[in-house]
């Protein structure tokens, strides 16, 4: 059975004394995963989901560590959602990576309006925290982090939409020096193929086309066993779901049978994330990513042997600690010679716990920093436009994700198999149809088509 709740059977769960919980979801796709399992663990103990800070008992900000903004951003909503004024008691809840980055300050700083505080691994006892809290009026947590905590036996509760996330692993073991998720989400743990498959199928059932398997690092996935290609395999299998994705994937973790099936098999899609975060071999055995330059450009070559045309992008940190000019030429150099297809780029945050904020001073100065990833993000905005400018003349087949588009209410706009966002006039289509639209122009973000014809509507 479909585990989305429609506003109506939200109303019957309605008791007199139930609560309204507004959640807001901030950093990566596991988060907004875990938003889900949380709303769904919520449910089950009678409270009402609502869509504001305004109409809200309890406010629960679902947290990011991953660069000094992103934490930044949460405390300063903090204080904002203190001051909002709406006629009732809001307790206010820190859920997510904060909690188990921030463990000590989180806990004994009194002055933090802050109610209760959940880690990544502890979403079971959330209702008891809640409960806790307001029986005791003191701020109460739990920020352990478990080694076999999968939520596999929890439904997330979705929006209905076209994509679902599917987290098949969860936590990270690769320690690479700069990073705090080993810290913030432990160690390394997959759920079984058999509740990921039973996953696939309800979501197939509910009528999503598109599921996006999730993990910190999703191809280091195993069980028993089966290793990632081999949960790839299974998952495409179901009936009525038509694309298969995947993200966060690791360059060290591609065998070539796991190639092979993305190359080959039909329903996973022709779109790789393969995060480089340096060019330079030096500064990349600094980062612990355990590869090289030219090792990179190898498994680039390889996945080009296997799909020409595979969609690459990638993320990459500049000024890590000690980078020079020369150095950094080297990131420069692999952007150029790989030619992704985009390109999420970052200055290097330092995080504290990390093995880098212990042994590497944060020595780049900013404005270098800055001079660097304007450079290469001007580069890759070329390297994009080129590549999506040969697109045009092109017939993509696209599902359509939603009925309206930023700057438009009559277009609409989906996505190609090589995720690549296509803008389309309105039509006789809707949300959650394939269609084929011929590319008719494109900038370095987006394609614009017009539709040739419906594939199938649901
Ligand atoms: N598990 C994924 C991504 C994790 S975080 C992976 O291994 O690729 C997403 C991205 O944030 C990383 O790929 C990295 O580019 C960036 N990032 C992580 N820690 C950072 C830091 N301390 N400073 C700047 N960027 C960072
Ligand atoms: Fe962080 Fe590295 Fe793990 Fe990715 S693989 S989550 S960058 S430690
Ligand atoms: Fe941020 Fe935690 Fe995801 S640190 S990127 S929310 S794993």
């Amino acid at each position: 059975m479909c585990r989305v709740l429609y506003s109506g059977e939200q109303e019957a769960k309605l008791k007199p004394n139930t609560m309204n919980v507004y959640i807001e979801t901030y950093g990566c796709q596991m988060n907004e995963y875990d938003s889900e399992i949380v709303k769904s663990l919520l449910l089950e103990n009678d409270y009402i989901l609502v869509d504001n800070p305004e109409q809200a008992d309890i406010i629960l900000l679902n947290t990011c560590s991953v660069r000094e903004h992103a934490s930044r951003k949460v405390i300063a909503r903090v204080h904002a959602l203190r001051h909002l004024n709406n006629g009732r008691q809001k307790k206010i809840g820190l859920l997510g990576c904060m909690p188990t980055n921030y463990r000590r300050e989180l806990i004994n700083d009194k002055k933090l309006p802050i109610d209760f505080i959940a880690g990544p691994d502890s979403y079971k006892r959330l209702a008891s925290l809640i409960d806790e809290h307001i029986d005791s009026g003191k701020r109460t947590f739990d920020i352990r982090l478990s080694r076999s905590e999968t939520y596999s036996d929890v439904h997330p509760f979705r929006a209905q939409g076209v994509n679902a996330w599917i987290a098949v692993m969860r936590g990270c073991d690769n320690y690479c020096t700069f990073c705090v998720v080993p810290y913030t989400r432990g160690r390394e743990r997959s759920r079984s193929v058999e509740s990921i498959v039973n996953e696939a199928r309800r979501l197939a059932k509910c009528g999503y086309k598109q599921v996006t398997l999730l993990g910190q690092n999703v191809n280091s996935y195993q069980h028993s066993e089966h290793d990632f290609g081999y949960l790839l395999d299974k998952v495409s299998e179901v009936d009525g779901l038509e694309r298969i994705r995947f993200t966060s994937p690791h360059p060290k973790d591609f065998p070539r049978s796991l190639l092979r099936v993305v190359a080959e098999n039909d329903k996973v899609c022709k779109h790789i994330h393969l995060p480089l975060q340096a060019g330079n071999t030096r500064i990349l055995d600094m980062m612990n990513r355990t590869y090289s330059k030219e090792e990179f450009l190898d498994l680039v070559h390889e996945i080009r042997d296997f799909y020409p045309d595979m969609v690459l992008s990638t993320d990459i940190i500049v000024g890590f600690p000690t980078e020079t000019e020369t150095e950094f030429d080297d990131t420069v150099d692999v952007v150029a010679h790989v030619a992704f297809d985009s390109a999420f780029i970052f200055k290097y945050s330092e995080r504290k716990g990390t093995i880098a904020a212990r042994k590497y001073p944060d020595d780049v100065p900013e404005a270098i920093k800055t001079e660097r990833i304007v450079r290469l993000n001007e580069l890759q905005k070329e390297i994009s436009l080129k590549k999506n400018k040969a697109h045009i003349g092109q017939e993509h087949k696209v599902l359509i994700e939603s009925m309206t588009t930023k700057k438009s209410h009559t277009d609409v706009q989906g996505r190609n198999d090589g995720n690549k966002l296509v803008i389309l006039p309105g039509g006789d289509y809707c949300t959650g149809d394939f269609v084929r639209a011929k590319i008719v122009d494109a900038s370095a973000h987006v394609l614009k088509g017009i539709v040739t014809s419906v594939v199938h509507a649901v």
